[in-house]
């Protein structure tokens, strides 16, 4: 009976295996890249995580250069580990100890960082295949309108769930990224992440040490050993924390030995005589190229990243990327919110869908006199 049961199992994981494998295969075959141009802007993407895989721009000089770190190939993002320019979900960023408990049932997912589920655990939604449903390479609005259906119990989360990405080019060097979702039979956690990696001087430009950032966030989440929040909020006031006044990045980064670098939710600030739900998050500028990028949107977070885990990895034309090659900003929810009912809500319900507004802005500074 026993030997039965083993010979069974192992016909079912070889079965599970094969068709995972098959599955995964057909998958590759579908991935695309798809381009939306305005003026001198030109932005890919692929159906692959609803990936942004390149964003091209003048530099002060009128030299294009592309700012986000990436692949040459959309295929080689089905074997990425650092998540570059992918909508991450389920539930993007920390889920302490794996677990958590939601209208008195309890849910055990998959822990695949440590005891804590990251990213939305092993098989999220920046590694599965999205339906495009609308696409407008150029004209007035160019965008392109990505959509996926997660299942009730994906990943171990509750109920099915509608999610779209829209990436648009709305106006001259601006991009809006629109994430909506809504739950179709159950609550659940949820907080969707584009996770670019942002090198104004371009992706291959080497470290973004002097480039300088300003976030508009007087506190933020601490968190413990395991990068879980302890759920209190701490000033940044006498922090290497502290950007509320533009800052050189390396100016302090060195302080933060344990993480080997910035990683850490921000409480955004709300704006001042203003009560409109979207604020300026953050303000990047890099003197050499003279971009500037400045983020705007509805979220309550803005998680802060200097790709310290980064090392060695194979990128866009040959370039090697390496730790603090890259900026990530990314609005977001707090980490492990669904853990901490002193959090904003990360819930959404079929009567309370889920919007997330994400609104970047590029300009240059002027070139110096003789240009
Ligand atoms: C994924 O990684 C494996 C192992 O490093 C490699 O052999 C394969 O070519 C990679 N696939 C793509 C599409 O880059
Ligand atoms: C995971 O949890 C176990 C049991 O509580 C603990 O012994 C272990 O140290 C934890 N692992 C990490 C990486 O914190
Ligand atoms: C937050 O909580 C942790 C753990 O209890 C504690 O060590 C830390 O001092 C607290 N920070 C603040 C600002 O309350």
């Amino acid at each position: 009976m026993s030997k039965f049961l083993v010979i069974l199992y192992v016909v079912c994981l070889a079965a599970s295996g094969f068709v995972n494998g098959s599955i995964i295969k057909k998958e590759k075959d579908q991935i695309r890249v798809f381009e939306l141009k305005k003026g001198d802007l030109t932005l890919k993407v692929t159906n692959w995580g609803a990936t942004l895989i390149s964003l091209l721009l003048p530099d002060k000089y009128g030299k294009l250069g592309d700012i986000v770190l990436g692949y040459d190939s959309p295929t080689a993002y089905t074997n990425d580990t650092q998540y570059f320019g992918a909508t991450v979900g389920r539930v993007a960023n920390r889920i302490g100890g794996a677990q958590f408990t939601l209208n008195g049932i309890h849910y055990k997912l998959i822990a695949n960082e440590g005891n804590n589920t990251l990213h939305g655990g092993p098989r999220g939604f920046s590694d599965v295949l999205w339906k495009v449903v609308k696409y407008q390479r150029d004209g007035d609005r160019p965008k392109i309108k990505f959509s996926y259906n997660s299942f009730d119990g994906e990943e171990g989360f509750p109920g099915d769930l509608l999610v779209t990405v829209n990436y648009i080019l709305s106006e001259e060097g601006s991009l809006s990224i629109v994430m909506k979702a809504k739950a179709l039979n159950k609550a659940t956690p949820l907080n969707l992440v584009n996770h670019a990696y942002w090198n104004l001087g371009n992706h291959n430009s080497g470290n973004i040490l002097n480039q300088v950032v300003q976030i508009f966030g007087s506190k933020f989440t601490p968190l413990n050993d395991q990068l879980i929040p302890f759920g209190n909020f701490s000033s940044v006031k006498g922090t290497p924390y502290d950007f509320l006044k533009p800052q050189v990045v390396g100016s302090r980064i060195d302080q933060l030995t344990k993480t080997n670098g910035y990683n850490v939710n921000y409480v955004l600030d709300k704006n001042k005589n203003d009560d409109n739900e979207v604020k300026v998050a953050a303000i990047v500028t890099d003197k050499r190229s003279g971009r500037v990028m400045k983020i705007a949107t509805n979220q309550p977070g803005l998680q802060f990243y200097t790709a310290n885990y980064v090392k060695n990895e194979k990128g866009k034309d040959g370039f090697v990327y390496q730790p603090r090659s890259a900026l990530c900003l990314e609005t977001q929810a707090f980490p492990d919110s669904v853990n901490h009912p002193n959090f904003p809500s990360t819930i959404v319900t079929p009567e309370k869908p889920y919007n997330h507004l994400l609104f970047f802005k590029f300009s240059t500074t002027h070139a110096p006199h003789g240009f």
